[in-house]
């Protein structure tokens, strides 16, 4: 006889939003969330509107793998454990391989988190049109762009937050982009990779034993480059059924030639003249409210899929109806400058706006905002729906500015 599944179900940090529904799920359940953290203050949101005996955080570092498998051992009667963040996925594979939990396929994850890898790889299984290359130490403009060619993106291989990556059209821009990408702290290597010219999309699937489906699709609105900040989200994109075929055979062709066979994927790509292009794929649910924006559209709670995939169970997510019963999105507030935020004013001119907008914080009043070149100088998340995601992504942006972000030293604090 099989041993039952423990109760415990240990979540290696979180995305910045969802914990609350995967609470409320774990609760529906009889099992209980464990969130080990290293800083608490980056679920101050969901965190001050969670509670319920069914969530337990402990502060641990959850940089360092024994400690963390100390800590679970601690817990003990484990489920499973869920990573949804880039920060800590191959912690997450060190602490599945420790404690002998089931999870996702560890080569696979290593691949797609490795995006020069990746990308040579989708070339070589001909899934993208082009290579990459690696940026050498002793590589100047001139010899970067011979090997890769004009425009190009020089990024961080394991990046995250659209945090180090920088566009170079011309070989003066590349002699620019050169020393500044090199002076930086990254978190893997410089790798350089075409311009792929064309909207930015994300496509959300869930896999399970190989099989993958397709949740929807979400647009985004991004700021102009060479900045690649992420301003806005719609979900679902309503595609013309060709195309929305085209971009489904696509993406479980992506995701079986990689070796995805289960959980969540976000998928950012670009839609070229040419096709779809990858520009990375991310082993875990999208972030900031995306979650969210399924879960309502679907009229589901997205995150109990969660617990199915811990407990080792087809999710039911694969069999259920996918029909959106509306759009949703969100907008990110940003600050204006680096500096100390203070806080957001005008939310009590939201009322009555339409798409029933929520300013979702990110931030705390008094942090400090050290870059507002990336995802990180985020104060605020305006979540809104509308009857399609375009009409949605409207009372996104419209609401959003009817806010107005507060900075330590703006004359009026
Ligand atoms: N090859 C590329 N062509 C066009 N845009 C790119 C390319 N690589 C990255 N970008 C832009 O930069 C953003 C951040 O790059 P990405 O690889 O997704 O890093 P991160 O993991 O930080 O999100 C992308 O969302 C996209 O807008
Ligand atoms: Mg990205």
């Amino acid at each position: 006889m099989n041993t039952p599944p423990g109760r415990n179900v240990i979540a290696l940090e979180w995305l910045q939003f969802g914990l609350g529904r995967l609470v409320a799920a774990a609760a529906e359940q009889g099992l209980t969330v464990h969130l080990l953290t290293c800083d608490r203050s980056e679920y101050l949101h969901e965190l001050s509107t969670v509670d319920s005996p069914h969530l337990v955080v402990h502060d641990v570092n959850t940089h360092d793998v024994a400690e963390v498998v100390g800590t679970i051992r601690r817990i003990g009667d484990v489920a499973g454990l869920v990573n949804t963040t880039d920060s800590w996925s191959l912690v997450a594979l060190a602490v599945r391989e420790q404690l002998g939990l089931a999870g996702q396929d560890p080569a696979c994850v290593r691949l797609v988190r490795d995006k020069a890898r990746l990308r040579r790889f989708l070339y070589e299984h001909g899934l993208s049109r082009v290579d990459g290359a690696p940026v050498t130490a002793d590589d100047d403009a001139t010899a970067l762009a011979a090997r890769v060619g004009l425009p190009l993106v020089v990024k961080d291989s394991a990046g995250t937050g659209s945090e180090h990556v920088w566009l170079a059209r011309t070989l003066d821009e590349l002699t620019a982009v050169l020393p500044e990408s090199r002076r930086r702290n990254l978190r893997g290597q410089l790798t350089a990779e075409p311009y792929f010219l064309g909207p930015l999309y994300s496509i959300e699937t869930l896999s399970w034993e190989g099989r993958t489906r397709v949740l929807g699709v979400s647009s985004r609105v991004l700021s102009p480059p060479p900045m690649f900040r992420e301003e806005a989200l719609g979900f679902p994109v309503a595609l013309p059924p060709a195309m929305a075929k085209d971009a489904e055979q696509w993406i479980e062709q992506v995701l079986k030639a990689v070796g995805y066979t289960e959980g969540f994927a976000h998928t950012e790509f670009i839609m070229t003249d040419h096709g779809f292009e990858v520009v990375e794929i991310n082993p875990r649910l999208g972030g900031a409210l995306l979650g969210e924006e399924i879960s309502q559209t679907l009229g589901i709670n997205l995150y109990a899929t969660f617990l199915d995939l811990v407990l080792r169970r087809r999710p039911a997510l694969l069999d259920a109806p996918l029909t959106p019963a509306h759009g949703a999105a969100h907008a990110r507030l940003y600050a204006p400058r680096s500096g100390v935020f203070l806080g957001c004013e005008g939310q009590e001119t939201l009322t009555g706006h339409p798409g029933a907008p929520v300013l979702h914080p990110a931030l705390p009043a008094g942090a400090t905002v050290r870059s507002v070149a990336h995802q990180d100088g985020c104060v605020a998340v305006l979540f809104a729906t509308g009857a399609t995601s375009e009409l949605a992504l409207q009372n996104a942006l419209s609401a959003a500015g009817e806010v107005h972000v507060r900075m330590e030293g703006d004359g009026r604090g």
